[in-house]
């Protein structure tokens, strides 16, 4: 198949264009670099041995976006391409409404025009917002508690009424969990820019001894051990997931969570990285964070069963590619 992958050399869409190539489909890219390197490129060709299209252009810009559908023909769109950090939407909520929204609708009026069938788009768990884990899909009301994950829900809802006014089309909705890790090659990861927000990047730092110390936000959740407790999925098994999508989604629209289905609190994960990797963490408890929730993990029935994903790899293996990745940069 002839797969556009928008987004395709941030984090998540590199390891899911890796996996695409590996399954033998030929791979469009378009990303604007906004938050990526054209180094990746390189990378993920290296790693493949084999070539894919890379258009840099804005997905939200439809006469760019056009351009790549009037020269291939194109038999499935993956849509990545997007803003993702909490606090910065909090700060520009106007740039994540448009970014996020206007991407979403121009890639589904492509496929409108285009008679292309099959679109999956990047949902996240913060539309579960405070409900309590484990996350079903069948959970109706989408609690968010900022720009960015209101966009996602937003996004959703626009999906849902394009599926229903196409019924001929399949739309894969995959809400993710906490994906971290990398290829074991170590040349494609999670870079991002500046000071980490998330722990996993954070705490490789520490290992690096980038950062001083790790901040755990707060050990007063009704948790196992007070601390925040997260559902962390490998890179490399949230990338199959979008190939198994591609594969097994119905027409109609689909909703499905992507995560491990189990729940690991921030002193566990940090445990599991220290026995992975052999490093010390140093670490001190502070203040919870706004926004955070106690518990946040996923019902994974629906995805193993009709999209016969199931996830590999383990928390060591996680902790053991996050920081070759970390340690390679
Ligand atoms: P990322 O920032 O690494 O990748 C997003 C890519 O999209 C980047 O390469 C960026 O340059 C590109 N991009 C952004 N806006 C664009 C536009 N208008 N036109 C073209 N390219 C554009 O993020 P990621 O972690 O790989 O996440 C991918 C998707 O998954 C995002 O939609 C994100 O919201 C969603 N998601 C991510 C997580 C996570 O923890 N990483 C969790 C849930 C959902
Ligand atoms: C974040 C995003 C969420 C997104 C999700 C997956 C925020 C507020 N939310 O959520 O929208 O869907 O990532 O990418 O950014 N922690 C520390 N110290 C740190 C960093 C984090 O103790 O330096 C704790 C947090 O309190 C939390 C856990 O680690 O309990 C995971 O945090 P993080 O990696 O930021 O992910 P989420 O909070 O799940």
């Amino acid at each position: 198949m002839n797969i556009l992958v928008t987004g395709g050399l941030g984090y998540i869409g590199s390891h899911t264009c890796l996996a695409l190539l590996e399954e033998g489909h030929s791979v469009i890219v378009a990303d604007n670099l906004i938050n990526s390197k054209l180094k990746t490129l390189d990378n993920i060709k290296k790693i493949a041995n084999k070539s894919l299209d890379f258009h840099q252009v804005d997905v939200s810009n439809e006469k760019s976006l056009e351009t790549i559908f009037s020269s291939f023909p194109i038999d499935g769109i993956i849509h990545f391409a997007g803003l993702k950090a909490v606090g910065e939407s909090v700060e520009y909520p106007l740039n994540y409404y448009y970014n996020n929204l206007v991407s979403t609708i121009v890639v589904a009026r492509m496929c409108e025009r285009y008679d292309v069938k099959k679109l999956i788009f990047s949902s996240s768990a913060t539309v579960y917002g405070d409900n309590e884990a484990p996350f079903f899909e069948t959970m109706s009301s989408l609690k968010t508690t900022n720009p960015y994950g209101e966009s996602k829900a937003m996004c959703e809802r626009i999906l849902i009424d394009f599926a229903r006014s196409n019924p001929s089309f399949s739309v894969g909705i995959l809400r993710y969990f906490n994906p971290i890790g990398a290829h074991e090659s170590a040349l494609i990861g999670d870079s991002p820019n500046g000071i980490p927000n998330n722990l996993m990047p954070y705490l490789t730092q520490v290992a690096k001894g980038k950062l001083k110390r790790l901040r755990i936000f707060g050990d007063d959740y009704p948790t196992i051990d007070g601390t925040g407790v997260r559902d962390y999925i490998h890179v490399m098994d949230l990338a199959a997931g979008h190939v198994s999508a591609l594969y097994n989604l119905k027409e109609g629209i689909h909703i499905y969570n992507l995560g491990s289905g189990k729940g690991t609190s921030v002193l566990e994960l940090i445990q599991a990285f220290e026995k992975a990797t052999k490093i010390n963490i140093p670490y001190e408890i502070v203040n919870r964070r706004p926004g955070d929730i106690a518990s946040c993990w996923a019902n994974t029935n629906k995805a193993n069963k009709e999209l016969k994903w199931i996830p590999k790899r383990d928390l060591l293996t996680m902790c053991r590619d996050s920081w070759r990745f970390e340690r390679n940069h």
